[in-house]
């Protein structure tokens, strides 16, 4: 798929850069979070183009192609620009996209503000995506679609008459029924999403919740097959669904990190911070990363372990991320609050707890912190897969320790390397970070060598040969069946 007549065509929000203004200057920064990680490698491997949106409004007026013709001189695939209204990015972006879709596909309602105003913002945006998509892509083109802010991009396609062949993956969790029947446009979502060819989900859990809704809400629709990929009829049409768990580029990662800049790094970092073990965590600011939680069951360590005392630090680095919305606002204040709380109880001359920093880091930056770490704690309330912990594993020491959530996408693949918690479960947080300070060098070692066989194994250029393997199929005779394809089964929930 990547001649001039059939193209990879990606679409996304979020390029893999974002243009922003610094000092009256605008200046290109690589864009933060898993789903610019996971696609960049693939879009260099096979070329094609992106579409997506490069961070800034229609109202800022730039020469956008000379500087995304710049950023990708050398890449092999090309960026093209969807540029928002400042209405468009506080409705969409903001708005439908990540203050009702994120916070109810991650199972925190709560957190959801069901603004009517949204809807129609959220469908004006995905028809300008589907125009531009018509105005880059040839007609032999895959068109790969990516995320929860482009669900409706197949249908504005087809109704513009456009007989692209489409694929949808949802980077994120698909909800329980229970849950997704809270959404007020949970009709127009789940038709919109079958009018793709086919549509994917990290976890079998995910594609499950997704299959009771469809059974629950469509009328009509039948579901057939139990493999990987399975078909959904439907007004005539068979969509395909299959689970589709999405990697890291591990080699990359783990040469990377191998490089004498990154050594030099890692050794300044620990030589700066001596004589204790280092806990890592590195999250976008988001609700759904547990870093309260994190923080406070690492107080609870420091509270009923004293042997930890001088022993250990945590490095937690939060990634700025959706400043704009309340809800994240408020997150920082209380991220910074329980830092300063646990580090005025408990820093004794020459050793401060917690070392917290707000800013997202260089590539050669975040390796050496994985490189020496001895332990990383990932450990989100809901994820869709969080590759924080796949980097971390490739770019390790080889005996570095990963305590994971049970709710993070990954942890149906890492289980048997990883020790699992409960991230509300702050005393076994507590007790897990107790144990991997005296776990001995046998077991971390073994455990390392098991996570990173899985990683290598589940890597991302096996996801996308999947995945379009899937979409360009005649038949799904030689997929195979789930439980071949998942013998680990699914972790998320069930210790
Ligand atoms: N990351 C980044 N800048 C940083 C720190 C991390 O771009 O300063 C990347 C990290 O390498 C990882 C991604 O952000 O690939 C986070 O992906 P993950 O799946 O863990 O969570 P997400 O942020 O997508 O929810
Ligand atoms: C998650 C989402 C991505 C998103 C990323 C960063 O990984 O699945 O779609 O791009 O977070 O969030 P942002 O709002 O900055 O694009």
């Amino acid at each position: 798929m990547n001649t001039s007549e059939n193209r990879l065509v990606v679409v996304s929000n979020r390029l893999p850069i974002v243009i922003e203004e610094e000092d009256g200057d605008w200046r290109l920064k690589p864009g933060t979070g898993g789903l610019v990680t996971a696609l960049a490698p693939v879009l260099r491997n096979r070329g094609g183009i992106w579409i997506g949106w490069p961070g800034i409004t229609e109202e800022e007026e730039l020469d956008l192609d000379r500087i995304l013709a710049t950023s990708t001189k050398d890449s092999g695939y090309s960026l093209k620009p969807v540029l928002l209204t400042s209405e468009e990015r506080d409705k969409f972006y903001c708005g439908f996209s990540n203050e009702v879709i994120w916070p109810l596909f991650h199972d925190l309602q709560g957190y959801c503000n069901f603004d009517p105003n949204y809807w129609a913002v959220y469908e004006r945006v995905n028809r300008k995506f589907a125009n531009a998509i018509a105005r880059y892509a040839g007609k032999d083109d895959f068109v790969w679609v990516h995320d929860y802010h482009l669900m409706n991009v197949a249908k504005e396609l087809n109704q513009m008459g456009k007989t692209f062949k489409t694929g949808f993956f949802l980077h994120i969790p698909f909800p329980p029924l229970d849950i997704f029947l809270k959404l007020p446009w949970r009709f127009q979502i789940l038709h919109a999403l079958l009018e793709y060819d086919l549509i994917g989900f990290q976890t079998l859990r995910d594609r499950r919740n997704f299959v009771q809704c469809i059974k629950a809400l469509i009328k009509g629709i039948v579901i057939r097959g139990k493999g990987q990929v399975a078909t959904a009829r439907f007004e005539n049409r068979d969509i395909r669904f299959g689970t589709f768990p999405i990697g890291i580029d591990f080699h990359n990662f783990a040469m990377d990190a191998a490089k004498p800049d990154v050594a030099d790094k890692a050794w300044y970092i620990h030589e700066d911070l001596p004589k204790s073990k280092l806990i890592l965590g590195v999250d976008r600011l988001d609700y759904t990363k547990g870093i309260p939680y994190k923080l406070r069951a690492f107080e609870n360590a420091l509270e009923r372990y004293p042997d930890l005392h001088n022993q250990v630090r945590l490095i937690q680095i939060v990634v700025p991320s959706r400043e704009d919305i309340p809800k994240y606002q408020a997150l920082k204040l209380d991220i910074e609050h329980l830092v300063g709380e646990i580090n005025g109880k408990y820093t004794q001359s020459g050793w401060v707890p917690v070392h917290y920093l707000f800013r997202s880091l260089e590539k050669t930056e975040l390796l050496a912190y994985y490189r020496t770490a001895e332990v990383a704690m990932v450990t989100p309330l809901k994820d869709g897969m969080n590759l924080v912990a796949m980097e971390y594993c490739a770019s390790s020491l080889e005996d570095g320790i990963l305590i994971l959530s049970e709710f993070a996408g990954a942890a149906a693949q890492l289980q048997r390397g990883a020790l699992l918690v409960n991230p509300y479960d702050i005393e076994n947080m507590a007790d897990a970070i107790h144990q991997a300070f005296h776990m001995a060098q046998n077991e971390r070692l073994l455990r390392m060598r098991k996570l990173r066989r899985a990683i290598r194994n589940r890597n991302i250029f096996r996801w996308v040969d999947s995945f379009l393997r899937a979409a360009i199929a005649k038949n799904l005779d030689n997929f195979p069946l789930l439980e071949d394809y998942f013998p680990e089964k699914d972790m998320n929930g069930i210790p």
